[in-house]
């Protein structure tokens, strides 16, 4: 599956658990060598011990920028998959200090900014690809998140200007943000789900049943990888559903 990957580096943050860790097992399973970056050593070398040599755990945080510097200039990754992200405090609106509303800005949005305005600066080699993770929420809202989806609205952005970038100066990095649907089945869906069950007063199980078939993080794995190996799929932002990816209209 994917020959393409085969033999090719990868770099994916937020590899400890979750969409990382799935998306670092379905790369290291087409052949890949991925470096798995978060700051939870432990739950790193779980992935290691599973995936054996063809994973180098990285124990640092992401949104440092010497981080993203040195690790892209050691490894020069054909594929980079920027999917890590703080779990949001589930909270109504009057309920968030301005630093728990800001989180997810201070967390994911600037991993994505360090780690692209890296790549197209080294740059990359031509037919790289950067995969961010945005969200669903981008789109819909998510009332009891802070400025969790503005923060993931912007991360679509930093995607579609960094690849506006990369076309401009001929570098032929693909760079497509990920728009996922909320699912319970990570820690930080789970605690989502949870709270919007809370909110309308129903079990989580109803709110589960609400929410219909549930996206898989070994989906995520799969839809990662086939986006990695084709260079044909280059619209600047794909919802991500149990059916697969689909081009964000507009
Ligand atoms: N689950 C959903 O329903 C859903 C829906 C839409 C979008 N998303 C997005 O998908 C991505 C993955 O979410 P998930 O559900 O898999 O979450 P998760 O299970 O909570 O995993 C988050 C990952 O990010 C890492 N991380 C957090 N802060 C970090 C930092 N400063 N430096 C390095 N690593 C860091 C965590 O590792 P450490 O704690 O070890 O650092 C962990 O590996 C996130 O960007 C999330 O916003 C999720």
């Amino acid at each position: 599956m994917h020959s393409e990957l085969s033999g090719t580096t990868a770099i994916v943050t937020g590899a400890s658990r979750g969409f990382g860790r799935a998306i670092a097992t379905t790369l290291a399973g087409a052949g890949a060598r991925v470096v798995g970056v978060a700051r939870d050593r432990d739950r790193l070398e779980e992935v290691r011990a599973e995936l054996g040599d063809a994973f180098l755990p990285v124990a640092a945080d992401a949104t440092d920028p010497t981080v993203a510097g040195l690790l892209l200039d050691r490894h020069r990754p054909r594929t980079l998959v920027l999917n890590a992200g703080a779990a949001p405090l589930s909270r109504p609106l009057h309920r968030h200090t301005w630093q728990t509303f800001s989180r997810a800005w201070d967390v994911d949005v600037q991993h994505v900014f360090h780690w692209t305005r890296e790549a197209l600066l080294l740059p990359l080699a031509p037919g790289s690809t950067v995969i961010a993770f945005s969200s669903g929420a981008a789109l819909a809202g998510s009332p009891l998140s802070g400025g969790y989806a503005g923060a993931k609205g912007t991360i679509r952005f930093i995607a579609a200007y960094g690849a506006a970038e990369s076309a401009r100066a001929g570098l032929g990095i693909r760079l497509v943000s990920v728009l996922p649907r909320l699912t319970p089945a990570t820690e930080l869906g789970a605690a989502a789900v949870a709270a919007y069950a809370e909110r309308e007063g129903v079990d989580v199980a109803t709110y589960r049943e609400r929410l219909g078939q549930a996206l898989t993080p070994a989906q995520v794995g799969l839809a990662i990888a086939s986006l990695a190996a084709d260079p044909a799929q280059d619209r600047p932002a794909y919802l991500l559903t149990p059916d697969g990816l689909a081009p964000v209209p507009g």
